[in-house]
């Protein structure tokens, strides 16, 4: 029999390829949480093959449902101040409903509970709390989704310019492509690292100035790294009206970045998946020549 599986996030930036990868390249169709206002829209339409449970991460009758007869399960949800209670309210259900569940969630950035980073703690946190409920988790612990860099483009082909705050810090980006690959091949069991926390990178870590360099000859002409100023930064995410704690960590990334808390390349994803990781320069290759770029907000904006 091939395992159950729950899909959570899917109408985010890695469930939807989570769901895909499991069906396409290995023959299970998951099922998938979504949200009831994605039903409503008129654009809505179920993925192929697969069973929709509309549902949140808070204790309902949906939620159980959802996760009736599951093995496994892919968890992420947005950095926000409620993620650990959305976090842990989707791990007791699934541990309610069955006590073997695997969980295999999404954390980030300076995961650890001593973190400079609130959301670092929070995955941290999370982490612990579901371990310490005996529930069996894996936890794979990207620094930053070489995607984000989509919402440079418009900037690097306009004006030459791609901004951040980081100084002259390296990031081992990792291609969401690689991390929804690698988190479906965890839950199908059997992997090396099932049962741990590890980080998830690329094959190599680039500065902000390796990636206008990229641009650059991606886009046949001049691109720059502007570092942003922190206090400039903080005056145009408040002008912008993002909420406060959004813009505190925001900051935090930037400083993490700085001490190198993104730079270490690891072999997770090769040793997952018996392939190399997807490169940068082929990710900025796909962007520069793609006439759509990635919807929704930069999770790392600078001014
Ligand atoms: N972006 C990066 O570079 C990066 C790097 C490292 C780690 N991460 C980690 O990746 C995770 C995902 O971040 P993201 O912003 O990229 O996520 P995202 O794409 O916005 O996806 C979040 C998903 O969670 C769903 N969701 C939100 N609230 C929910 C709730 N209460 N109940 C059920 N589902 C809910 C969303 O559904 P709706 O569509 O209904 O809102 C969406 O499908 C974060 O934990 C972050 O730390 C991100």
């Amino acid at each position: 029999m091939p395992p159950e599986i729950l899909v959570c996030g899917y109408t985010g930036r890695l469930g939807k390829r989570v769901a895909c990868a499991l069906r396409d390249q290995h023959g299970v169709t998951p099922r998938v949480l979504v949200r009831p206002h994605h039903l409503q829209k008129e654009d809505w339409s179920d993925p192929q093959g697969m069973t929709v449970y509309p549902g949140a991460y808070s204790a309902s009758a949906e939620l159980t449902e959802s996760l009736s007869g599951v093995d496994a399960v892919f968890l992420v949800s947005p950095v926000h101040p409620d993620m650990q209670s959305r976090e842990l309210a989707l791990a007791e259900a699934a541990f309610a409903a069955n006590p073997n569940v695997h969980i295999v969630k999404i954390s980030g950035l300076g995961t650890r509970l001593d973190s400079i980073v609130d959301s670092g703690r929070w995955h941290a946190m999370i982490e612990q709390t579901i371990r310490s409920r005996g529930i069996h988790l894996s936890a794979l612990q990207p620094y930053f989704f070489m995607q984000n860099l989509s919402f440079q483009l418009e900037s690097a082909r306009t004006t030459g310019v791609v901004k951040a705050g980081v100084q002259d810090a390296r990031i081992a980006m990792a291609d969401e492509r690689d991390i929804a690959d690698t988190a479906a091949r965890v839950l199908l069991g059997g992997t090396a690292i099932e049962g741990t926390s590890v980080p998830l990178t690329g094959s190599a870590a680039y500065s902000y100035a390796d990636v206008a360099d990229l641009f650059s000859s991606s886009l046949k002409r001049r691109v720059r790294y502007v570092d942003q100023n922190p206090s400039d930064m903080q005056a145009a995410l408040q002008k912008a009206g993002q909420p406060d704690w959004h813009i505190q960590i925001l900051m935090q990334f930037n400083l993490a970045f700085q001490r190198g808390w993104g730079s270490t390349v690891n072999s997770v994803v090769e040793q997952v998946l018996g392939r190399a990781p997807r490169s940068l320069s082929t990710l900025i290759e796909e962007l520069c020549s793609s006439p759509v770029g990635l919807q929704g907000s930069d999770p790392f904006p600078a001014s």
